[in-house]
């Protein structure tokens, strides 16, 4: 039997859609919902397309009532009998209460080389910080924010020059290639650590 997959996003889903396009082919897990907490997320659209169930639970009408937000996404989570949750660029903070009902089975990928630069604007930060290397990082979704056992992490070379935007593009396809390579092992069991490297590093 494969691995039931719910994939959570708020924007573009391009990882969604890495994931998705790789469990097209000989996979041990299969996409069985796409949730966003935006309407207009582009990937409810590309999920579509793909022949995935979606829904969306708008995050806005729960303004201040995280629980009750919660409650809807684990109703429409529940419904999907998910094996494995992937955060894929889901902008929302989950509480320890919603993590601890799918801890063990809940993914993120986050722009950083965890623990370096959690939370937000990780490019802005690496470059300031003067880093040499930036990069992504799997990891099973704990109660600390970005925090979990990291599973996979992939690096890219910062360049004379770059700017966020830059070093977002040169980042994304190598989270396009590593979150795909962390679901496969995982859905398999294997929480061995993977590192990934631009090809000729
Ligand atoms: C990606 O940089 C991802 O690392 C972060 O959100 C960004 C957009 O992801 N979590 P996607 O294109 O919506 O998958």
């Amino acid at each position: 039997m494969k691995k039931r997959v719910a994939i959570l996003i708020s924007g573009s889903g391009s990882n969604m859609e890495a994931l998705v396009r790789d469990m097209e082919a000989d996979h041990p897990a299969e996409p069985v919902l796409v949730l966003a907490n935006n309407p207009s997320a582009g990937g409810l659209t590309k999920a579509a397309a793909r022949n995935i169930p979606t829904a969306c639970i708008d995050h806005r009408p729960y303004k201040g009532n995280r629980p009750a937000f919660e409650a809807a996404l684990t109703e429409a989570l529940t419904a999907a009998r998910p094996d494995i949750i992937c955060l894929a660029g889901f902008m929302r903070i989950l509480t320890p209460g919603f993590i601890t009902r799918w801890q063990g089975k809940m993914l993120n990928i986050h722009p950083s080389i965890l623990p370096l630069f959690r939370g937000l604007h990780t490019h802005q930060r690496a470059l300031d910080a003067g880093m040499a290397v930036h990069g992504c990082t799997v990891h099973e979704v704990t109660g600390e924010l970005d925090g979990g056992p990291i599973l996979g992490q992939a690096v890219i070379p910062v360049q004379a020059g770059d700017t966020p935007e830059t070093l977002a593009a040169r980042l994304l396809p190598m989270e396009h290639k590593l979150y795909p390579a962390v679901l496969r092992r995982f859905a398999m069991g294997d929480r061995s650590k993977l590192m990934l490297a631009p090809s000729g590093a």
